[in-house]
């Protein structure tokens, strides 16, 4: 029988980047152009098989939104992993993840594992190199991803990474 291990993992970054689209697709392989603004936040249960274990997560689900920063202690508080991700359309949302990050190294879990992820490729604009997001996260010990919560691209991979990432013990 293989073990079990259980994560929360959180997913932090501006408002209207696509957190909500990324879990979604990942959750329910679904998109969708109607959400509205996450509130407070939400969470989603998956359970991944692995090669020689089990894993559970326990995904938040953060609001993006300015009003509710206060409120993201209690989400990324005791998780093991992070997803922090930015609009590659949106060079502002890519200075408020780096943000994100020193907020989560400095007051998260000890050794949190980060994935930033550069979401939104779909689309032809571009504001965000990926050489400079790439050195942003090598400099700072943590695995890139771009991604595309519209068609599934990097989506599964930036989850696996993590997940690869969590040390289990
Ligand atoms: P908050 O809940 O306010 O923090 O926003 P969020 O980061 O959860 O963003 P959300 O997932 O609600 O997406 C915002 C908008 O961007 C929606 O209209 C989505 O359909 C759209 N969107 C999300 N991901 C993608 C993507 O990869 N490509 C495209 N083209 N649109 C996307």
């Amino acid at each position: 029988k293989l073990p079990t291990y259980s994560f929360k993992i959180v997913v932090l970054g501006e408002s209207a980047v696509g957190k909500t689209s990324i879990l979604l697709r990942f959750h329910k392989n679904q998109f969708s152009t109607q959400l509205e603004p996450t509130i407070g936040a939400s969470h989603v249960q998956k359970s991944i098989n692995m090669t020689d274990c089990h894993i559970q997560l326990l995904i938040w689900d953060t609001a993006g939104q300015e009003q509710y920063h206060s409120l993201a202690p209690m989400y990324y508080r005791g998780a093991r992993g992070a997803l922090i991700v930015y609009d590659r359309t949106n060079y502002k949302s890519f200075e408020r993840a780096k943000d994100w990050i020193k907020e989560l190294k400095s007051k998260g879990s000890p050794n949190v594992r980060i994935v930033l992820v550069g979401n939104k490729i779909d689309l032809e604009t571009n504001n965000v190199d990926t050489s400079e997001a790439l050195t942003y996260a090598k400099e700072n010990d943590m695995l890139f991803f771009e991604t595309s919560a519209k068609t599934g691209e990097g989506i599964q991979e930036a989850f696996l990474a993590l997940v690869k990432l969590l040390p289990k013990k």
